[in-house]
């Protein structure tokens, strides 16, 4: 029997269907502001929608990936304690892009989303906000790849794994400067090469995706894009690989401070997002995975996809919110 003080099983079901609502808050509020060239604005907007709806998901939650810290960012900062729950609700670790491709949304471009991983307490990895050298491929090319291969030995891995030519496979890179030898050695396989602005929690998912087109995302990106991309993997049975790339002796002295000893160490799926993990994305803008926030008269559709790493469920939920009845989500 269970009463009120049985601690609920951690990440339960339930949960996934109320993580839902934070993400899809936080694209309803942002999407409003889609187009306008204002990235702050859109990401301000995100981040106080998630803010507010989080305090409805019954979690004792740590933000451990989120806005930065507390003295840059007034709301999801990393520490911060978020959630409605009480004492026999779980501890959970959280990490939140209120918008993951601020840019994206700011200039209407495709793939920008509201994202949120959750798992239990000391699970995720406090990724400082450095960049994180990153390889991400699906289910059929799990086991494969090696960040320390070159791109030319892992395109070759994984046209064998999906017993496909290199030539007919799409690699995901960044479009920065910093990807130049990267991009000429991909383009040199003959494989195809699909450049992004932003976005590559999104990228790093279409890779586990049918019909989405993409094989594999190579290249830096954020760190901490790469936990919450982790997260989504595990639960998609993909594979990721990141190690830390360091700017400078601060972003190296952060690491060390956030309880990361090997700072040259390659992170594997399984230590960047560790035990059950539930992961949550809805569009902001129509993308490669889901479709972007569509207004009507008095309400918007919304798709998100909620997932758990325990079940391997993958949902795919389209909303229809009305905003007479839910004015918070209209603002
Ligand atoms: P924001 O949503 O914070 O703007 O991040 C977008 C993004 O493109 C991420 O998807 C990616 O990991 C990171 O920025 C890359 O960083 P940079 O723009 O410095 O190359």
């Amino acid at each position: 029997m269970t009463t009120t003080n049985t601690p609920r099983p951690t990440l339960d079901r339930n949960l996934a269907l109320e993580v839902v609502r934070v993400t899809e808050a936080a694209a309803l509020a942002c999407a409003r502001l889609m187009g306008r060239g204002d990235r702050h604005a859109a990401d301000e907007a995100a981040v106080v929608a998630m803010r507010r709806a989080f305090d409805g998901v019954l979690v004792r939650g740590t933000v451990v990936i989120g806005e930065g810290e507390r003295d840059e960012a007034p709301m999801l900062y990393i520490g911060e304690k978020v959630g409605g729950g009480a004492e026999h609700d779980p501890e959970v670790d959280i990490a939140v892009d209120p918008l993951e491709g601020t840019n994206l949304c700011a200039l209407g471009l495709p793939n920008a989303i509201a994202v949120v991983a959750i798992a239990d307490k000391g699970n995720l990895l406090h990724a400082p906000d450095c960049y994180m050298d990153k390889i991400a491929v699906g289910p059929a090319a799990r086991g494969v790849v090696d960040l320390d291969r070159s791109p030319t030995d892992n395109l070759k891995a994984i046209a064998a794994a999906k017993d496909m030519y290199v030539e007919d496979l799409t690699a995901v890179i960044l479009d920065r400067e910093r990807h130049q030898k990267l991009i000429a050695e991909a383009r040199k396989t003959g494989a195809r090469v699909k450049l992004i602005s932003d976005g590559d929690v999104s990228a790093a998912i279409s890779a586990c995706i049918d019909g989405t087109g993409i094989d594999v995302l190579f290249g830096s990106g954020g760190a901490p894009e790469g936990v919450l991309a982790a997260a989504a993997l595990r639960c998609l049975g993909g594979e990721l690989q990141g190690r830390l790339v360091y700017r400078n002796d601060g972003e190296r002295e952060r690491a060390k401070k956030m309880g990361i000893h090997d700072l040259d160490k390659k992170w594997g799926l399984t230590e960047l997002a560790r035990g059950d993990v539930m992961f949550a994305a809805t569009g902001v803008t129509s993308g490669d995975l889901m479709k972007g926030v569509r207004y009507f008269k008095g309400g918007a559709h919304t798709h998100s996809i909620v997932m758990r790493s325990k079940s391997g469920t993958i949902r795919h939920i389209d909303a229809e919110h009305h905003f007479d009845r839910k004015p918070n989500y209209g603002a």
